[in-house]
């Protein structure tokens, strides 16, 4: 089989080389040509574990191509895959489609024969008919039919998630689409992955409505979090005893200093305003966005009350400002709201992240980087955690004493233990524990 993957992205890339270690000929095609030139020459335009070794294989096994050309990525196609943004549009907090449709176009007009088009980018209720009527007016030949195939993979654990999923959620109205999609999936039938073929609105929406649910499932434990620190009990007890209850589940019960990301702070945004248009609004989901907006300016407040009286002139090391672990996304990461607010109150910023690639252009000009987490804490006032990189929590505590000025620790993802924090000089605060 032969597909095209139309977005070089986080999601374009990974599910191209793992449908090409499935023993697809996949053809990745991207707008950006030093994109694609990188790529070409053995460089990531990303960091997720396990990504540059998995596309070096198949670029040398001839399974997996890069290109700018449409034409020659679409000519000979089975499927198509759109994996291209689809950000929160200026003004009115819905997706931007453009992206997506340009590309269907383009994928329309470039078609030699008969394909399937299929969106994987996440997209709202509706874009797969809107798809089927560019297709339509392109190609009224009735050749190309279109599938919706949301996709689920999580940054930093992107090629397990893709190779291992869940689920496969399949939306199509059309045998031959679904036909196809079976075989490219074919490898996951043999590890018993439930594969679901629904209504093409139904996999729209079970995409925004999964990733709506997990925004929701952290905020909640996030303001129980801030009720524990009140009465003086263990967030992470309550936790572990509510998840243990097979109904709720025990992940995404983690608190921290709100939810970030390329997903969940457009996708929540998304399906509030789909089903405001719709005239039913989902106001546990505008509540969720509304509270965590809140919860990260909360953040810098809390940050700047421990530094005293007059945070001006004060030192703060920040440790982590990617949105998780195990990437470089910047994109709507907590510390966007976080250290401009702290700059803007006068404090002296220096931030360590072990993939600062797209950090140093997000954040104000004036956040320094530091090229270890200790540098980072060297003379700081204060030192705060924002991402949980696993060396963060393998940092000595007398080594981070030794390097501070200060003894305040402002540690909102949990890393350390509260007790021997305390023990080594600390006048340390986490999330949620007493
Ligand atoms: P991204 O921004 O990393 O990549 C999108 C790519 O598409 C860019 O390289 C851009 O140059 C390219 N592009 C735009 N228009 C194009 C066109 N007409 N032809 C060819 N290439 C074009 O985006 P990312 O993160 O990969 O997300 C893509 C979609 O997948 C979004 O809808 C997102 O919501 C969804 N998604 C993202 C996940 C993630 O963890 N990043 C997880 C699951 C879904």
């Amino acid at each position: 089989m032969r597909i095209a993957m139309i977005g070089a992205g986080y999601v374009g890339l990974v599910s191209g080389a793992c449908f090409a270690e499935f023993g697809v000929d996949v053809t990745v095609m991207d707008v950006d040509p030093d994109k694609i030139a990188g790529l070409r020459a053995g460089r990531m335009p990303i960091y997720e574990p396990g990504l540059d070794k998995l596309v070096a294989e198949n670029v040398r096994n001839g399974r997996l191509t890069f290109t700018t050309d449409i034409d020659a990525a679409v000519k000979g196609a089975d499927a198509v895959f759109l994996a291209v943004g689809t950000p929160t549009r200026r003004g009115d907090g819905h997706a931007d489609l453009t992206y997506v449709y340009a590309a269907a176009e383009q994928v329309a007009r470039a078609a030699d024969g008969p394909l399937v088009i299929v969106t994987k980018s996440t997209v709202p209720v509706g874009t797969g008919r809107e798809v089927q009527a560019i297709v339509r007016r392109v190609r009224p030949d009735g050749q190309i039919a279109v599938a919706s195939n949301p996709e689920f993979l999580r940054e930093g654990s992107a090629i397990g998630d893709f190779m291992r999923p869940d689920r496969v959620v399949i939306g199509v109205d059309d045998d031959r689409a679904l036909a196809v999609m079976k075989r490219l999936y074919r490898p996951l039938y043999l590890i018993e992955t439930p594969v679901l073929a629904v209504s093409i609105e139904s996999a729209e929406l079970i995409k925004y409505a999964a990733n709506a649910f997990l925004a929701t499932k952290i905020t909640f434990i996030n303001e129980i979090a801030d009720l524990c620190e009140k009465v003086g009990a263990d967030v992470h007890d309550v936790a572990r005893g509510m998840g243990l209850d097979g109904r709720i589940g025990r992940k995404f019960l983690h608190p921290g200093p709100g939810y970030g990301g390329s997903c969940f702070p457009k996708d929540t945004l998304a399906l509030a305003r789909t089903a405001q248009d719709a005239g039913v609004p989902i106001r546990l989901v505008e509540a969720t966005i509304a509270v965590n907006e809140a919860r990260k300016a909360q953040m810098a407040d809390r940050i700047l009350a421990a530094l005293g009286p007059s945070p001006a002139g004060k030192r703060v090391g920040v440790l982590g400002v990617t949105f998780k672990p195990e990437t470089d996304d910047m994109r709507d990461a907590p510390s966007l709201v976080i250290l401009p607010k702290l700059v803007a109150a006068g404090v002296e910023v220096r931030a360590f992240d072990p993939q600062p690639g797209h950090a140093r252009q997000a954040l104000p000009a004036a956040v320094g980087f530091a090229q270890t987490a200790l540098d980072a804490a060297k003379g700081a006032d204060a030192v705060v955690v924002l991402t949980e990189w696993n060396e963060f929590r393998a940092l000595a505590p007398h080594r981070l004493k030794s390097a501070m000025a200060g003894d305040v620790v402002l540690d909102l993802r949990n890393v350390w233990d509260p007790a021997a924090m305390r023990a080594a000089g600390f006048a340390y605060s986490s999330i949620g524990r007493p």
